[in-house]
This record gives C-alpha cells, sequence and structure tokens, in this order.
C-alpha cells in the first residue's frame, strides 16, 4: 500500500463532524514482537495485520540482518522462518534502527543472550535516548557493551558465551527493559524472573505463550508482579492475527470526541488492560466509548471500539498507578483535556522526558502557542480548559515524535485558526496512513500551502 508521505510542514484545519468505521493500523508493540519470536522459532510464522510502519520494518530489517527469512507475500501476509532460541547469526553491519526504541531495547536483549556481537545506531532521535537501562541487567547476564557517554548509541553488544539467569526487580516501570530481559532469558541456563510494581504491557508475556512458550506470572504480597521464564524453552511459530493499535486509534478516538457530531467506529482493535487507559481516563472525563464484541485473540483481548461525541468532556485527576497503561498517550490525552471543561493533572510522567522526545515539554510548549492554559512539573502536566478548543494558529515543532505530530494535528481538527507541524514524515513511524485516514472521516489535513496558513 502507498501512502502520502508529507516529509516537510503539514496543516490540520477546523473541520466539521467526523463520521465512518476506520481500519486502524496494527498494534507497533505486538507487531515487533511477531517478527522477533518468529525469527526465534522453529517452522513458519504466519502474521496477518503486522504494522508496516518504519519501526516494525526495522525489526524485520534487523532480523533478517540475524539469519531469519522475513517476507512479505504478496497475499499481505507477512511469513517468517525462524532460526531457532540461540541460533541468531551475527550481523555483518551496523544496525540501524531508525527512530525505533523498542526494537533497539528488545534487539539487545536477543543480541545479549546469544554469543554473537552487534552495533545499535539510530535517527538523531533515537541517539538521544538513554539505553543504560537495559544495560544494567544484562551486564548482569553476562553481555558486555561498548556505548557512548550516558549509555547512549551507537553502542556494541557482545552477547553472554553462557548467558546466566538473573532476578531482576525493574527500578521504572517499563515494558522495554522488562522484554529485553526476558528475551535475553529465553538463552539462559536457569530461570529468569523480572519483577515490576507496576505492571507494564504484557505483550511478550502473551506472545511466548502463543508460540509454546511457559511464562509464570505470580503476584507478590506487596502488589508487585514476578514475571518468571526458564531459559532454552523451544518456540514453534505460529499464526500471528496483529489486533488494532489502541495507541493509534487513540488519535481517531480523541478527534471524534472534540468536533460536535462524530460518530466512529473501530473495529478489531486491542483493548489489553494494560493498554488501556486511556479510553478508562476520556471515559472519566465524560466520553462515551464504548467496548463492544469484547474477545481474544491470540492471546490478547480485542473489541470494537465505538466513539461518539456527546458531552463536553470535563477536566480529572489522572491517577498515577494508571500511567503504564496509557504512557504513549498522554500527548493526545492533553489534546482532550486542553478542549475539556475545567481542570486535567497529570503526574508520574517522568519517562515522558525521554520517549522519542521529551514530550511534557512538547506538548506544554506546543499546547500554550495554541492558547491552552497550563502548567508544567518536572514530572507532571496541568491543563486548565475552558470548554472549547483553544484558538490554535501556531507552528509547532515535533523533534522527530510521530505522537506529537498527530496530536497537534488532532488539535488543528477543531480550533478556529488552522494548526501547522514542521514534520509530517515521522508519523510513518507508527501510523502510515494516519493522514488520509483522517481525511476520510472528514478531517481537513495537508500540505501547507505557498500562502502560508499561519501568519
Ligand atoms: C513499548 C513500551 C513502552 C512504550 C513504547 C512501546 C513496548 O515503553 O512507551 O512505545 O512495545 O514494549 P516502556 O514501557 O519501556 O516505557
Amino acid at each position: 500500500m502507498t501512502h502520502t508521505l508529507y516529509s516537510g510542514p503539514v496543516v490540520s484545519r477546523k473541520c466539521s463532524a467526523l463520521s465512518g468505521r476506520p481500519l486502524i493500523p496494527g498494534d507497533k508493540s505486538i507487531s515487533h514482537r511477531s517478527i522477533m519470536l518468529g525469527a526465534l522459532a522453529i517452522g513458519e510464522t504466519i502474521i496477518s495485520g503486522l504494522l508496516e510502519g518504519e519501526d516494525v520494518l526495522h525489526t524485520a530489517m534487523a532480523m533478517r540482518a540475524m539469519g531469519a527469512k522475513v517476507e512479505h507475500g504478496d497475499d499481505g501476509l507477512w511469513r517468517v522462518h525462524g532460526v531457532g532460541v540461540g541460533g541468531l547469526h551475527e550481523p555483518d553491519q551496523v544496525l540501524d534502527m531508525g527512530n525505533s526504541g523498542t526494537s533497539t531495547r528488545l534487539l539487545m536483549g536477543l543480541v545479549g543472550g546469544c554469543d554473537i556481537t552487534a552495533t545499535f545506531t539510530g535517527d538523531k532521535s533515537l541517539v538521544k535516548r538513554p539505553m543504560k537501562r537495559v544495560v544494567t541487567p544484562l551486564e548482569m547476564m553476562g553481555a558486555q557493551f561498548m556505548c557512548r557517554s550516558g549509555g547512549r548509541l551507537p553502542l556494541t553488544v557482545k552477547g553472554a558465551q553462557d548467558t546466566l539467569s538473573i532476578e531482576y526487580k525493574l527500578p521504572i516501570a517499563s515494558a522495554q527493559v522488562k522484554s529485553a530481559v526476558m528475551l535475553a532469558g529465553l538463552n539462559a541456563a536457569g530461570r529468569t524472573t523480572v519483577i515490576e510494581d507496576r505492571p507494564t504491557r504484557d505483550h511478550t508475556e502473551n506472545m511466548l505463550r502463543h508460540f509454546g512458550a511457559k511464562v509464570d506470572v505470580e503476584e507478590l504480597e506487596d502488589g508487585a508482579f514476578a514475571v518468571s521464564l526458564n531459559g532454552h524453552q523451544e518456540l514453534r511459530g505460529s499464526s500471528v492475527d496483529v489486533p488494532r493499535d489502541p495507541s493509534s486509534a487513540a488519535f481517531a478516538a480523541v478527534a471524534a470526541l472534540i468536533i460536535e457530531g462524530s460518530e466512529i467506529t473501530m473495529s478489531n482493535v486491542g483493548v489489553n488492560p494494560r493498554r488501556d487507559g486511556v479510553f478508562a481516563t476520556l471515559k472519566e472525563m465524560g466520553a462515551d466509548i464504548r467496548y463492544e464484541n469484547e474477545r481474544m485473540e491470540a492471546g490478547e483481548p480485542v473489541a470494537t471500539i465505538k466513539v461518539t461525541a456527546k458531552n463536553t468532556l470535563k477536566g480529572v485527576n489522572v491517577p498515577e498507578e494508571r500511567v503504564p497503561s496509557m504512557i504513549d498517550e498522554f500527548p493526545i490525552l492533553a489534546v482532550a483535556a486542553s478542549c475539556a471543561e475545567g481542570t486535567t493533572h497529570m503526574t508520574g510522567l517522568r519517562e515522558l522526558r525521554v520517549k522519542e522526545s521529551d514530550r511534557l515539554l512538547m506538548m506544554a510548549n506546543g499546547l500554550k502557542a495554541c492558547g491552552v492554559n497550563l502548567e508544567m512539573g518536572e514530572d507532571s502536566l496541568t491543563i486548565h480548559g475552558t470548554g472549547k478548543p483553544p484558538e490554535g494558529g501556531a507552528h509547532i515543532e515535533t523533534e522527530l515524535d510521530h505522537r506529537i505530530a498527530m496530536s497537534f494535528l488532532v488539535l488543528g481538527c477543531a480550533t478556529d485558526e488552522p494548526v501547522e507541524i514542521d514534520d509530517g514524515s515521522p508519523i510513518k513511524t507508527s501510523f502510515p496512513n494516519f493522514i488520509e485516514l483522517m481525511n476520510d472521516l472528514g478531517a481537513d489535513i495537508g500540505e501547507v500551502s505557498s500562502s502560508n496558513d499561519i501568519s
């Protein structure tokens, strides 16, 4: 499928009611994992609904470079022939992971548990992001690293010869760190355990089970979770039907909620409770969001999500314990809060500072420029909404961050004055057809005309 690629400024103008049944693309987290586990499995893995965004294509490229066969068929399906756990080949080139933190951190775990050496690099955003969080536990498992200052890319991993199993308590709530340790643990002699105080997305656990591995999850007395697996388990190639991405669905959902008269229905969206915190929050704000036809697919809960614009949203306090289940959705929630009536307080957001950009800062700066009254703290954002969309009329810096870009294009659908972003190209990392999909629903998002929309 080809999509309009906006590599430069993009503008979003006020539109009237959105309606339709958009087909949201596949889940990014699950797509990465389906290729990685397919590449470690014995036999063929057939994947339908894979997100063909740049981040996932980087994972596919890296797994090919390490010996797996990863093919995209004319029938739209992806087929992966794996090398077996511990069977990865040493890549003979540097692995350029583009913008993708998930690919990099999970693959550091895979390489760290194998007796091979690989070097990772990435784009201007990825080389700024902290990797020490993955390096620390992988060193305990026997891997060695040579990194740039601050544990940043480019870095070289020399995987362990005899991978040690560990028990590791996550110092930060991070599914990427948990997954990196578990993937290295797949090739360790004993039992690897990761303890997390706050449950993060469990797609690695679900997908490992789907490929035939045994993964145990125990709730501890203090409410933490211990996730354990024995090493040297064989993975069997499987069929994976990737659910549609709730993080992408959230952009269309918020657009529908802030534009009067809108109604959209999105089928087959992942509604794993460790991912759907944004929908819970929007419902608390008074949104009419319904799950229909709830069921399980490939170990993951999915549903049809119906969103209807009925009431003006109301400001809320977002409970801090909910943060991991909506970690990627704070930018779009901040857009909803900017159109809501009253104050929305979000806290426990330190991790947002080290995502594809410093998302707290980028949202605070961009929303202020659009006329929103807010306060930013070290790890918090408080937004005072008036019950109406802000004025808009701003040019927004996005720092190669797809979610900042899409959030402001959604805001521009509702503001009286257009909202322009500096660069639409990062959107293709996670949601390559975002602009077409939004315009099919009735949005007015497009290239900036020479006459300049924003004065
Ligand atoms: C992801 C985990 C999250 C999320 C990222 C994808 C994953 O990061 O922000 O976009 O697929 O494991 P952390 O849980 O590591 O913060």
